[in-house]
This record gives structure tokens, sequence and C-alpha cells, in this order.
């Protein structure tokens, strides 16, 4: 009865009901990894999150204060953090996106009662208060076992307001801004690896052409100093998605100047009209199609930056990626809180494939973001708290996490509809340092089961296990009256017969397997 109940929601909605059984017969596909030729580290920075003062991301998502009656440490609530340590995050990107570029940071230290407010510009008007900034943020990220990594104010804030940032968290000297942070609570200069030099500043951090952008870089850049031991990793400004000539203009005039230089890129079924959960098989295709594009655009920076670095010295950080739907009705369309179904957990896979196969360049990724925005890991509603499918697909391939890239093959059939087609597996591999071998791997195609033969050249493969990650519909997700409808399920079926590999990948899937 509720299964027929759901059909008629789903054709009422003009939906088409990909629910399990209108499976097809299997395609096939062939798998090589190449454990003879490990490549570079897979940086577990890849790993990362971002975090924003944006709608309920901080405020509820992480920030609940110390009176709450929802159980926190310090203020901070303590079934997120246990979440996110489950999670191994690696680094966490604060305090923004586009509120870096409008945050001054003198604003949010001292006594909470005593701190100035602010208006949210960006982000729905909103007054901020400041009650969670540099310590609670700090305090977070030790929490949950993260690298902090603080995006600085280039847009509104002055080179003075940035350097002293830098020294109030990172100098273990007697100087104006250690002696500050002391008489604040806090003795010990805090580890701050990774700075970024403004966000954005082709857009909201100040609407910067690149050459300007590029001398206020070396500007900002050169007061942002290397106090006590803390060596900082500089992250400049980098491109909005297919902007090639950003990336030629600062490598050529900041590359020797960086560590890192960011890109963002995000997809979504039009940032105008469409829903995170209701969609039908074209919506489907087109978000994957517009994930996948995440491959040429990675290439095409690389190869800029391989001309002005050939050493790969200065790392692709792409410290902004994910998917952007329309907001949940009846929610603040600033605040941009949307759902997350099977759609967004299959992209979150096949992009993680592509950091991964790109882990030469690409140093570190930051999914938007956290909690409660965008393609967020984790959704609340008061003391509520659910992990969506993308939380589970970053859990599942957290095994790459600091493992040595293995060159893996895949030759694929194609899934396509209408005009748009894309390939229906992607895959990445690694060894672990303990020798294990783990494939990531993810099925694009909504009907067909795909049988993979795989080949592991270089090793005498013994046994395989496999974990997998689907659901019954493209559009189902995890609500707070459902919140295990999309969770990982141990993979049957998969083998290792005369050391090949076979294995079926279910239609509309996410796969991890660990090959010994
Ligand atoms: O992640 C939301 C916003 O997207 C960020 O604030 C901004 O940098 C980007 O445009």
């Amino acid at each position: 009865m509720k299964s027929l109940v759901c059909l008629f929601a789903a054709l009422s909605l003009g939906l088409t009901p990909l629910l399990g059984q209108d499976t097809e017969s299997p395609l096939n596909a062939t798998l090589l990894v190449k454990t003879r030729q490990p490549g570079a580290l897979i940086n577990r920075n890849i790993y990362g999150q971002f975090s924003e003062h944006l709608g309920h991301c901080i405020y509820e998502g992480v920030w609940v204060g110390e009176d709450s009656p929802i159980p926190n440490t310090r203020g901070i609530r303590n079934d997120v953090v246990a979440a996110l340590k489950a999670l191994k995050v690696p680094v966490l990107r604060w305090p923004g996106g586009c509120f870096a570029d409008e945050y001054h940071w003198k604003d949010g230290i001292g006594p909470r009662d005593q701190r100035p407010s602010m208006i949210n510009t960006h982000w729905g008007g909103v007054t901020e208060n400041n009650a969670f900034g540099t310590h609670e943020f700090m305090d977070f990220c030790e929490q949950i076992g993260a690298q902090p990594y603080i995006c600085g104010n280039l847009g509104s804030g002055t080179v003075q307001e940035m350097m002293e940032w830098v020294e109030y968290m990172t100098s273990g000297s007697q100087s104006p801004m250690a002696d500050l942070r002391r008489k604040n609570g806090r003795e010990d200069p805090w580890k701050v690896r990774f700075f970024g030099v403004g966000n954005e500043s082709w857009g909201c951090g100040g609407d910067m052409p690149p050459e300007f952008y590029a001398q206020n870089f070396l500007r900002y850049n050169t007061f942002v100093k290397d106090y006590s031991a803390n060596r900082v990793y500089r992250i400049a400004c980098g491109a909005n998605g297919t902007d090639y000539k950003w990336t030629e203009t600062l490598m050529a005039a900041a590359g020797r100047h960086c560590n890192g230089l960011s890109l963002h890129y995000y997809c979504g079924t039009g940032r105008v009209s469409h829903s995170a959960t209701q969609f039908s098989e074209g919506d489907w295709i087109y978000l994957l199609n517009s994930a996948s594009r995440m491959e040429e655009i990675v290439s095409r920076h690389a190869q800029i930056m391989d001309r002005y670095d050939p050493e790969k010295k200065v790392g692709l950080i792409v410290d902004e990626w994910g998917t952007w739907h329309n907001v949940e009705p009846a929610t603040n369309p600033g605040f941009l809180y949307q759902q997350n179904t099977l759609r967004d957990a299959l992209v979150a896979g096949l992009t993680l494939n592509i950091f991964n196969r790109h882990c030469d360049r690409v140093q570190m990724a930051n999914i938007a973001q956290l909690v409660n925005v965008l393609q967020a890991m984790i959704l609340t509603d008061k003391e509520k708290m659910i992990l969506t499918p993308t939380y589970h697909v970053f859990e599942m391939y957290s095994v790459h996490q600091n493992a040595s890239l293995l060159p893996a093959d895949v030759a694929s059939p194609e899934y396509s509809l209408d005009d748009q087609a894309i390939p229906a597996v992607t895959a990445s591999a690694s060894r672990d340092n303990g020798g294990k071998v783990h494939i990531s791997l993810t099925n694009a195609d909504p009907h067909h089961p795909i049988n993979l033969s795989g080949v592991l050249d270089g090793m005498e493969a013994t046994s395989v296990s496999g974990r997998l990650l689907t659901a019954p519909a493209i559009y189902s997700y995890n609500s707070f009256t459902a919140p295990n409808t999309v969770q990982p399920a141990v993979l049957e079926g998969a083998k290792i017969e005369g050391g090949k590999l076979s294995v079926t990948l279910p239609p509309k899937s996410v796969v991890v397997l660990e090959v010994q």
C-alpha cells in the first residue's frame, strides 16, 4: 500500500518512479588497476569541509551556546562533533565564503556579551552577534580533530587587520596581539597552516579583475607572517569555474608567492527553479553531467599551472564545490538550506574520484558546506540531527585519505538520455599504508546493474569486500522522520577468482571495495 502511495505521489509530480523493480538487464564494464605504478599521495585534505556564517551552518548547526538544552561542550553541539569525528574531517574552512570579506575578526573575540553585532549582508540580512568567533572556531576544530583553514578579509578589511589576525592566532611571543589572545583566555598560540587571502575576489569579495587582485594578493600576503614555529600555507583566490584567464594571470603574477591557488565550481540544476528532491531522470543526468565537468575544469587549470609550476609546488585548492539547488520550500532563500538525495551522493562520489585522480595537483578541496547549507553532510532541526547521503559517501571514501593513488582505467558503457550522455561508471583506486587496495566506483545508470570485471595488475589479490550506497529511488533522501532511507550496506557478491575481480554495481549506486 505504501509503495502504491509513493507511486501515485511520484506520478502526480511528473516524476518517473525509478524504483528497484524497473531494473533492467546488466551491462558490462572492465577495470584495470595498475598496482605496480603508485602515483602521488591522495592528500587527505581533499576530504575537507567548509563552514560559513550562513543560514544555520554555524548558528544552530554547530553553535548552540553554553546554556542550550541541546547537549554541548562549551556551546558546540555534541552530536555534530561526534558525527564529524567519525567522518575524519581533515581540514575546515571558515568564516566564509562571501562572509569572510566583510568579517572583522576583532568583533568576534573577548567577552561574548560585549561583542558588537553586524549585518550579514550576503546571507539574509540577519544580525550576526559574533558569539562564534576565533576562539570558538578553534575549539570546534580541536573537538573534531580538523586543521583550521582561515579565510582572511581582503575585500573590506585592511592589511593591518589581516596581519594582526595571523599574529593573534599564531604568535607565541610577547606581542600586542599575542597578549590580547592571552587576555582572552588562550595562552598557547594555535597552529594555523592554511590561510586564504580573500574569497571570490572576482565577485562578492570585491569585483576585481585578475590583474588588480594579483597586486592586492601580493600586498596583503607580504604581511601574512610566519610567527614562532607556525608556517603559513598561503592560498590565493582562484578562478570561478572555467575562468582560465584568472588562473593564467594569477600564476604569472603571483605563482611564486602562493602555496595554493583556489578554484570554485558548483553544479546545480540551475540556481533558479529546481528542487533538491523533486526531479525527473532528465534532471538526474543533467546534474551528474554538470558535476562530471569538474574533470575538464581541473585538468585545464592544472595544465595552465603546469606551465608556470612544472614541479607542482602550488596546490590547486578546490575550496568550494558541490550541488546548488533551490532552497527547501518555506525556508529563507538567503539561508541556502537544501535537502540531499541519492543524486547528491552520486555527485560526491564521482567528484571525489576526479580529485583523487588529480591528486598530483589537487591538494585540498572543501565541499560547501558542513551543516544545513548547500550540499551538507549534516542537517539539524533543533535537537534532531540527520546524516545525509553525501555524509555517507565521505565516510566510505575516507579510506583514500593519505593513501597512494593507483591508476585505474575503466571501460564503461555510456549512460544517456535525450541529448545528455556520460560514462555510467567512474572509478579511483589507492593503496593505503597497510597495503590494502581501495577502489571507489559510481554507477550513474539508474536502470542497469553493471557487471564489472577487473584486473589488479601486479597484485596477487585473494579477497575482496565491499560497501554499497544506494536507495529505492533516485530522489530518496534522509528526513527527520525517516533518517536511514539512504545508508551504507554490505555489498554482496564481489569475488576474486583466479586473481580477477568481479563485482556487480547496482543501478544508481556508489561502491567502495577493499581488496587484499
Ligand atoms: O557557499 C556559498 C557561497 O558561494 C560562498 O559564500 C561564496 O564564496 C560562493 O559564491
